[in-house]
């Protein structure tokens, strides 16, 4: 049986924060959470079919979104249960702190989630007000004391830095307290001006670039003293608790998406090589409820493939084996040779493995443009 990646997207939330392009929409009373996780199982049942996933046991399942925890527990239930996820590794559910019902936790546990992850974003009130949040600092400290209490053993916190106004005694602060609550896993996100947002239209003012840079550094040199290793660009874990699902994705693995405006990606044998279909369900959450079936499919060109694969490997700090480029996306590795080599004379890519250097990770923009099409 070959394992297999489930998302599952919860597309509302209380309110939009302004910084936010996630597919996530404010919650009306007329919205149906019953409705939706109806429509999540037809979903479901189709690509199932469709794929012929007989062959395939859940591995990994991310709940995400917008704010699956504004779902509560028995939903969540019904969801997972549908999934058939008693073979899943990991089941991680995302939650903002201000929507959870404290006596929950352990009900979220028993539907089959064992992975949390809480957006703090800060642990400073006056930051968490600019960023539009619902939650205050003392939330999250509630929530995360209350999940060890309902039984998680694996938990997230997402933190952001390079917010409007921060010094960086306050960035540190913030990863401070983090590590001392003691997560096994901090996502560190710079936060960015994103297109379509509040923020991108009315921009605050974010500190400078000598600023930005010392963040950085000493935010690095601390997670790093306590034990937390920087695996991916933006996640650290502790003692090896690395996010299974996330690691799938940056492996340019297959994975199937489902929920309002949901990814997937999926690769068959196709004559000598492999098809790759991206997959993109309807984002208006009313829409997806009237047709769960409505797909986009997007083939993966040929001539993409390269940079899709490195845009996600070369996110890994220990990259992967080279075998695995030709693996997955079906073409011989000579087809990037040339610009490996370049690369590497340049310091910035791994001679053996399909990975970058420290200083290629810290550029890696211009690493990814030498796999432009
Ligand atoms: C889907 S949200 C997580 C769960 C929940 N909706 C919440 O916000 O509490 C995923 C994470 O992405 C990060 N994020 C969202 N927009 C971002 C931006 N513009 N820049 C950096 N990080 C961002 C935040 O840390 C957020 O927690
Ligand atoms: S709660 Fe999370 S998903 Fe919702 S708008 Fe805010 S950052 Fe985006």
């Amino acid at each position: 049986m070959e394992p297999l990646a489930v998302y599952v997207h919860f597309p509302w939330c209380v309110r939009k924060c302004p910084y936010c392009d996630f597919n996530s929409h404010p919650l009306k009373h007329t919205d149906n959470f019953a409705a939706y996780c109806e429509a999540l199982w037809r979903d479901w049942q189709q690509q199932h079919n469709d794929a012929d996933l007989t062959q395939h046991t859940v591995d990994t399942v991310f709940l995400g979104g917008g704010t699956p925890s504004l779902f509560g527990a028995e939903h969540m239930h019904t969801v997972l249960d549908r999934l058939g996820i008693h073979s899943a590794t990991e089941v991680t559910m995302e939650a903002n702190p201000g929507t959870t019902e404290h006596a929950s936790f352990a009900d979220y546990r028993s539907a089959g989630v064992n992975r949390l992850s809480l957006g703090a974003q800060s642990f400073q009130d006056e930051h968490l007000s600019k960023l539009g949040r619902i939650h205050q600092a003392q939330d999250t400290l509630s929530a995360f004391e209350q999940a060890r209490k309902g039984g998680f053993d694996n938990i997230n916190l997402d933190v952001m830095w390079g917010l409007p106004g921060q010094s960086v005694d306050e960035a540190l602060a913030d990863l401070n307290t983090a590590i001392a609550l003691g997560s096994e896993h901090i996502s560190w996100y710079q936060l960015t001006l994103e297109p379509k947002t509040e923020f991108y239209r009315r921009p605050p003012l974010l500190p400078v670039e000598d600023t930005l840079a010392a963040m950085e550094k000493y935010g690095l040199e601390l997670l790093a003293e306590h034990g937390y290793e920087r695996y991916e660009v933006s996640a650290f874990a502790r003692q090896q608790r690395y996010c299974q699902h996330n690691l799938n994705y940056w492996s340019f693995g297959d994975y199937v998406g489902i929920g309002a405006g949901a990814h997937g990606k999926l690769t068959t044998s196709q004559g000598d090589g492999l098809s790759i279909v991206r997959t993109q369900k309807a984002s208006q959450p009313r829409l997806y409820q009237q047709d769960s079936a409505l797909t986009q499919n997007y083939p993966v060109k040929e001539a993409e493939r390269p940079l899709e694969f490195m845009m996600n490997v070369l996110r890994l700090v220990q990259g992967v084996p080279r075998q695995l480029y030709s693996e997955r996306t079906g073409l011989p590795w000579h087809t990037v040779q040339a610009s490996w080599q370049r690369l590497e004379k340049q310091g910035l890519v791994d001679p053996e493995r399909c990975a970058t250097t420290p200083l290629g990770l810290r550029y890696l923009d211009s690493v990814l443009a030498e796999f432009m099409p």
